[in-house]
């Protein structure tokens, strides 16, 4: 084990989440000079052979992982998945117009309220009412083809739900997929745009992946602000991009290929998620708090029966060597997320862990 690996403790945090150790070694040897370069990537000209070489490559890899054909644009923006919230409905809704919004968290809740500073943002279904813990059944929502899109959450980072059927509805399909992005396989057919910060799943954060279909590009709003139009981006490098965050992406992306890509990571992921899963059922000490159809894959979300003891659970845990288990602060508890850099060996310590902790507190 190098001195490195010895001191890297098991991470579990939401976002900025673990990265994968391969790619944070490489990147701290080409830190000061990258290629023939003479210079640190973040130093060469963001129009440079070198640095458009490497969103290239980001590119290809995507749309390679991804099945994506040539009809999607796959930009990179800054702004966060946040910047999306508003910049979604400003390009695809008309201001007398109508879009559906399925609120299942916090994060949903902030789209749709962006929407309606624009147009009519309407509720097609929604979780609140129980802690948002649950995906709503399809079966109650509300759809309209009069919409302009209909906008989900497919991972629910605070609470540890997940989407897992494809949506059937009957307008086009924006997705906020930044807590579950090239985890699993996406079913593109209904979709128009998807979009994620890269900070959980796919690098740092500084960089938000957009990928827009160009015949949904084509039904957006006139005259808008340049740099929040789809198409400045989808036509050229307008400005200058987060050059290391897609610099650290591009080599995710490659560390994702040698994973065997989506069905590679998918498989490593079911894994990690049913051993941590099976380990909270099969004790009377800890409780999941999803509701058991909606849990996600990517952040599950945990109590203990007795909930005092719950600082005590963290802190032994960081004292263990495992890391931000504290669930978000709006609804307490514990939370591990464990992305696709999150390696199962983290989720077999981490079962240890609760075990030993039931006993010697159960
Ligand atoms: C599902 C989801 N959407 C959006 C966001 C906000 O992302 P950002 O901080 O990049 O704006 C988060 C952050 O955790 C998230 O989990």
């Amino acid at each position: 084990m190098t001195s490195t690996q010895s001191r890297r403790l098991h991470n579990f945090s939401a976002g900025p989440g673990t990265l994968p150790l391969s790619v944070l070694e490489a990147a701290r040897e080409e830190l000061p000079v990258f290629g023939k370069t003479g210079a640190s990537v973040m130093e060469i000209s963001h129009r440079s052979p070198e640095y458009i070489a490497i969103e290239t490559s980001a590119r290809a890899r995507i749309r390679s992982l991804l099945g994506l054909t040539e009809d999607w644009h796959i930009l990179f923006l800054g702004g966060g998945a946040s910047m999306q919230f508003h910049q979604v409905p400003l390009n695809f809704l008309p201001s007398d117009g109508q879009a559906g919004y399925l609120l299942t968290g916090v994060w949903a809740k902030k789209a749709h309220a962006e929407a309606c500073k624009i147009g009519h943002g309407r509720i097609v279904a929604s979780s609140a009412e129980s802690t948002f813990n649950y995906i709503p059944d399809p079966e109650s929502w509300v759809l309209d083809r009069r919409d302009s899109y209909l906008h989900y959450t497919s991972n629910n980072t605070i609470y540890g739900t997940q989407f897992h059927s494809p949506l059937n509805v009957n307008c086009p399909l924006v997705c906020d997929a930044s807590s579950d992005f090239l985890s699993r396989p996406i079913e593109l057919d209904r979709y128009g745009l998807i979009y994620a910060g890269a900070q959980k799943n796919i690098g740092p954060a500084g960089v938000t992946v957009v990928l827009v279909r160009d015949r949904f590009m084509k039904t957006r709003n006139a005259s808008l602000p340049t740099m929040l139009d789809y198409g400045t981006h989808a036509a050229k490098c307008f400005n200058t991009p987060p050059v290391h965050a897609v610099y650290m992406v591009e080599k995710v992306l490659r560390w994702l290929e040698e994973q065997g890509g989506i069905p590679g990571i998918q498989a490593v992921n079911q894994k990690k998620a049913r051993l941590l899963y099976d380990a909270i059922d099969s004790s009377e000490f800890y409780r999941g708090t999803a509701q058991k159809a909606s849990r996600s894959l990517m952040n599950v979300t945990f109590r203990l029966t007795n909930e005092e003891l719950e600082p005590v659970f963290i802190q032994r845990a960081a004292e263990h060597g495992l890391l931000a288990l504290k669930g978000h602060r709006s609804v307490g508890g514990m939370r591990a997320s464990i992305y696709n850099a999150c390696p199962l060996d983290s989720v077999n310590v981490l079962i240890e862990f609760m075990r030993d902790f039931e006993k010697k507190n159960g």
